[in-house]
């Protein structure tokens, strides 16, 4: 039996990619399982229930294929799915085992890069309608004021290619000027999903040249870092074999066409049904 333990990183698709591109970079001596459940993405438009009994369950797949910490490389099931699994789920499954988000790093420094106290949160209508950025933001930095705005269209976009198209302006343009338009102070945007980095140059041409975007690949691979140091228990479980294994719940062969494009370099999946 393999003595693998690798760190689980779970996504809705294929955008999970973008912060483990990240993960890598940073941590690149350790074991990797990245699991997309591209079979019923996107999860940014579903219900509570739904993206909870889904994301519970590729988390229990993945604690299966020997993972001891999964991290939700997803926003929309950060924001609907991760309280639930630590708070209720892991004390009764796994309590030895560790579930993080993405949200939580992110609301951590956002505090630090704005100089106005005024940001903006950008993501899927499921990660804004959960409002868990603000409900996080204000534990850390009780007096930043935060306004979001859902950009339902930003994921379609991406996932066809669309990036370089008329229709992005048009709907970019659209989303941005809104969320400027309930605060003209705002000094700091966060791009709470994993599709908007590669949205990124298009982001910057409809915005003022003084507003910062936090993009959250780097800044959930810091926080890894630093989790990884305070729980020394949980590294020296996590195995360091340098490999990455790719699945995807749909398939294999659609993964591998399109994944290049938010990982930045060809990989190999294999089908896993739940
Ligand atoms: N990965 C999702 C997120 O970060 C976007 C894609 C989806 O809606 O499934 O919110």
């Amino acid at each position: 039996m393999s003595t693998k333990k690798p760190i689980g990183v779970f996504d809705s698709g294929f955008g999970g990619l973008t912060i483990l591109k990240e993960i890598v970079k940073q941590l690149p001596e350790y074991d990797y399982l990245y699991l997309g459940d591209n079979a019923r993405a996107p999860y940014g438009t579903r219900s509570f229930e739904t993206v909870y009994e889904y994301t519970l369950e590729c988390v229990k797949q993945l604690f299966s294929m020997n993972c001891e910490l999964v991290i939700l490389a997803c926003n929309t099931a950060s924001a609907k799915a991760l309280r639930n699994i630590q708070q209720i789920d892991l004390p009764l499954i796994a309590p030895d085992k560790r579930v993080l988000g993405v949200i939580r790093p992110t609301t951590e420094v956002v505090g630090k890069h704005s100089k106005t106290g005024h940001v903006g949160v950008l993501g899927t209508t499921g990660t804004i309608t959960s409002n868990s950025y603000p409900i996080e933001i204000a534990k850390f930095y009780p007096n930043l004021i935060v306004h979001q705005e859902a950009c339902p269209m930003w994921v379609p976009i991406v996932e066809n290619n669309e990036i370089e198209s008329e229709a992005a302006d048009i709907f970019i343009e659209k989303n941005l000027n809104h969320l400027l338009s309930k605060d003209k102070n705002i000094d700091t945007i966060i791009l709470g999903c994993t599709h908007y980095p590669l949205l990124i140059n298009k982001i910057r041409k409809h915005l003022p040249a003084n507003i910062k975007l936090l993009s959250q690949g780097e800044i959930v691979a810091d926080g890894l870092v630093d989790y990884l140091k305070r729980h020394p228990e949980m590294e020296q479980k996590c195995s360091k074999g340098k490999t990455i294994e790719f699945y995807t719940t749909d398939s294999p062969e659609n993964f591998d066409k399109a994944a290049s494009m938010f990982y930045g370099k060809a990989i190999r999946s294999n089908h896993l049904e739940l």
